[in-house]
């Protein structure tokens, strides 16, 4: 089902402030996903194709999923706030209070067994902790029975590439494909 007409009820009480039809950008994925991700807001490149994570932090994003043999179309990928902020700001603080219940709606439909922030605003709103990503990433913590693991956000890395191989052994976690540092018997055999 299409997402607007899924959350209807939050879409027609939603304050008109905080909505704008041509800056909106709904969630992807399977609604029966093991995982979800969580990101801040969507940019010029997610507007444009109406997903999430399309642009160069998404690409970014998709390459170390790659890189670690994840499906990316297995993850349900969200947004906090939902509507592209004006001049790509930081959201503001009104504005994810009045998204933040479709994002716990969510959460409960699609019922994942991980939930993974990305980077501090997703990660502060959920874990509800004043900690800077730096200290808390790749941490598996609790939240009303579900794991939530808040990690790097993709755009991060784009500016500091030591965060690169951070994220991605965060992510391995995460999806249980943890480097075991075993070599194969096929390597000694080259
Ligand atoms: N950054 C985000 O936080 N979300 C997107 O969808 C794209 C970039």
């Amino acid at each position: 089902m299409a997402f607007r007409e899924k959350y209807s009820d939050f879409f027609q009480n939603l304050n008109e402030e905080y909505f704008n039809e041509e800056r909106f950008v709904p969630a992807v994925g399977p609604e029966d996903a093991e995982v979800m991700m969580v990101g801040e807001a969507p940019g010029e490149n997610e507007v444009e194709q109406g997903e999430p994570f399309v642009g160069r932090a998404g690409k970014k994003l998709n390459k170390i999923l790659n890189d670690i043999d994840i499906d990316r179309s297995e993850i349900y990928i969200t947004n906090l706030v939902k509507i592209r902020p004006p001049e790509n700001r930081d959201p503001k603080k009104e504005g994810i209070k009045a998204w933040k219940p479709l994002l716990e709606r969510e959460i409960e439909e699609v019922d994942p067994d991980m939930v993974l922030t990305l980077g501090n605003f997703a990660s502060k709103e959920l874990l509800g902790k004043k900690k800077g990503i730096t200290s808390i990433h790749g941490r598996i913590f609790s939240r009303e029975g579900r794991k939530i693991m808040p990690i790097y956000h993709p755009a991060a890395t784009l500016y500091d590439q030591s965060k690169t191989p951070v994220l991605e052994k965060d992510l391995r976690k995460a999806f249980g494909k943890e480097e075991t540092g075993q070599t194969s018997l096929k390597d000694l055999q080259q």
